[in-house]
């Protein structure tokens, strides 16, 4: 390397010092101390050290438990971005061992999403176009989540990572950095046949894989994943010069490109296909389980959309976990797993699945923290706010944690029900505490407890943070504003990359509709009757709450309807999506033919945000051509 001469380093230090960046020809001037022969660099790539210690943890909140958990394990399936949940499951110690600083999860199987200018069809899509997480930016937001992967891989775990031609390069390198290059076991190539447009290359009919191990403790079941010989016959087979060898009763080893294995073009697959774009087949699935996995093993899928991975590992016999931020990924998956079938491609005996909880992590039903017992209530909004929970006691006060170096109090509202937090509450706590706290103290405490509207209160050298739930935006606590999981509108979007911070607590919209049957516009040779349901909105109207006022046109945050048609008054078992954009072009009405409905039809109305507005409406509801108002 050359050496700089006194004008370059004077040249650089003024750089420096006046935050200019410096002249791309330094790039390879300047010596660093680095144990890396080669890495993947690029705008906004940040130390390892920096992710692990600055992503937010959200706690897991249980919505519901499908089946009897009788307090012992129950899968996952869990609402809300993978970088916060993952970070979160870190303090899960049946998925993390925070002693030994080990992972438990033994197969890791990731299919991100990811937008390329393919997807940039015209000015109507620009606006979404440009909201996308492209490029250096998509690297970034998967490095991200690939470092936790990695810490909550257990020591002879796997992880198998699904792109394409398009990314999967850098991808490549990238993973070579966070897992190392000797522990990279293979690029799996899945091919398959199709029809293609392409006429200035050759057709791209594949997809990669790539296939780490975390050490070389790792195990491959090769002989679970034999496939049969090509001619078939058990017969000892000739090798060159009259050699003879036997075959494997099993078959041959599968190879590291899977031919056998269509894409959803066949009409073979039919019984798993569930509409989810971009969903896989089992088949792959089953492989990829069998090959790395053992029954009772742990297998995670943050990435999950419809849900594959569970489905799949569910039927092989190993606990998971599932993870996304869709809610349509998330009811598909539900759904899935309530009408899963024994064998792989979903034939066979119905199969009732292991017990499973669904989670939200990050937005959050109010009402359900709130009348959590005392003890669970306490660790629930300490980690909400990322406050270490240790009990302690100063000059008689009990305090609760820490967050950072400062000291933590839980508002214990349920036992003290008749005390407000008010200015005189602050003034009694700084006469005893003044001159043992530091400059920072915070107390979390319901919102409708406060009589006060201030985000602190300042008393001699301490200012007295109000942490209030459900709702609390303090610049001071967090160096990046929050950012919603958002919803599509269209389906084009449902597998748009999304990279949320933050929590909220679900806030139900407003809604206005009238719900009527009316004569079919167009009738259909299929079509049931001529009669329609019509379920015309007049009104949607987002709760957010935010410290600057957001401000929505009517119906500007609808996402979309989904719809059970026949509801059995206990679990949403979605039959139809009516998407925003398409609902606009019907003049904010959606219409379904009337015979769908039996007994009685469950309508969630989802908002951008994520937030529902649920309505469970009867066959009577709808009759007549009477308008009746929700
Ligand atoms: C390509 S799909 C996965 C399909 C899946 N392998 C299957 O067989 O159905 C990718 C999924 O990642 C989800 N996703 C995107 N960003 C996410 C995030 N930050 N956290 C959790 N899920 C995310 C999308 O909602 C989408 O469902």
């Amino acid at each position: 390397m050359r050496k700089l001469n006194k004008e370059e380093i004077e040249f650089i230090a003024q750089c420096l010092k006046q935050d200019k960046p410096l002249p791309d020809i330094y790039r390879y001037i300047i010596p660093f101390e680095t144990k890396k022969e080669y890495e993947l660099t690029y705008e906004g790539k940040k130390r390892e050290e920096d992710i692990l210690a600055e992503t937010m943890a959200v706690p897991l909140q249980p919505v519901k438990t499908f089946g009897n958990g009788n307090g012992g394990w129950t899968n996952k399936l869990i609402f809300g971005d993978n970088l916060q949940v993952l970070k979160a499951l870190m303090d899960d110690p049946e998925v993390y061992d925070k002693n030994t600083g080990r992972g438990k999860v033994r197969l890791i199987y990731i299919d991100p999403p990811f937008a390329t200018k393919q997807e940039f069809r015209g000015s109507q899509d620009q606006k979404a176009y440009q909201d996308k997480i492209i490029g250096a930016q998509f690297l970034e937001f998967l490095r991200k989540r690939l470092v936790f992967l990695r810490e909550l891989l257990a020591d002879d775990g796997s992880i198998y990572v699904h792109l394409d031609w398009k990314k999967g390069h850098y991808v490549k390198v990238l993973m070579d950095e966070i897992f190392g290059e000797q522990n990279f076991r293979n690029e799996i190539v899945w091919c398959y046949k199709g029809a293609s447009e392409a006429k200035d290359r050759f057709p791209a009919k594949h997809e990669t894989l790539f296939f780490y191990a975390k050490s070389q403790l790792t195990s491959f079941n090769y002989d679970a994943i034999r496939v049969p010989y090509k001619d078939d016959n058990k017969k000892p087979a000739k090798w060159g010069e009259g050699e003879i060898y036997e075959k494997h009763p099993l078959g041959t080893k599968c190879l590291d490109w899977f031919s056998d294995i269509p894409s959803f073009m066949t009409a073979s697959q039919a019984k798993e296909i569930i509409g989810y774009p971009t969903q896989k087949p089992e088949k792959l699935l089953e492989r990829i389980i069998k090959a790395s996995s053992n029954e009772g093993d742990f297998v995670m899928d943050c990435f999950a959309g419809s849900g594959t991975t569970g489905a799949v590992a569910e039927k092989l016999g190993r606990r998971w976990i599932m993870i996304d931020c869709g809610k349509l990924a998330i009811y598909t998956m539900q759904k899935r797993l309530l009408n899963l079938r024994e064998e792989i491609g979903n034939h066979g005996k119905p199969l009732k699945p292991k017990p499973f909880t669904l989670y939200n992590a990050g937005l959050y039903d109010y009402k359900m923290v709130k009348d959590l017992p005392w003890d669970k209530y306490r660790e629930f909004v300490l980690k909400l706010f990322q406050c270490r929970d240790e009990k302690y006691r100063i000059a008689g006060v009990e305090l609760d944690g820490y967050l950072g170096r400062d000291f933590v109090m839980v508002f214990n509202y349920k036992k003290h029900k008749d005390v407000i937090l008010d200015r005189g509450f602050i003034d009694d706590l700084h006469k005893i505490l003044g001159d043992k706290v530091g400059y920072r103290f915070f107390i979390i405490v319901p919102a409708a407890s406060v009589m006060f509207f201030e985000d602190y209160i300042e008393k001699g050298k301490t200012k007295y943070f109000v942490l209030r739930i459900p709702y609390s935006i303090i610049d001071e606590l967090h160096r990046k504003g929050f950012t919603h999981i958002k919803q599509p509108i269209r389906e084009a979007d449902v597998n748009d990359t999304i990279d949320a911070v933050g929590f909220d607590f679900i806030q139900i919209p407003d809604m206005e509709c009238d719900y009527f049957i009316e004569d079919k516009k167009e009738q259909m040779k299929m079509d049931k009757s001529n009669k329609e349901t019509v379920i015309k909105i007049n009104k949607f109207k987002s709760n957010i709450l935010s410290k600057k006022p957001l401000k929505f046109e009517n119906r500007e945050t609808l996402s979309m309807i989904m719809v059970d048609y026949d509801y059995d008054g206990e679990v949403f078992d979605f039959d139809d999506i009516f998407y925003a954009e398409d609902i606009k072009k019907q003049d904010w009405e959606v219409r379904f033919d009337a015979n769908n409905i039996n007994e009685q039809v469950m309508i969630i109305y989802i908002d951008i945000f994520g937030n529902e507005k649920r309505e469970v409406k009867r066959r009577v509801d709808f009759s007549g051509s009477n308008k009746a108002k929700c």
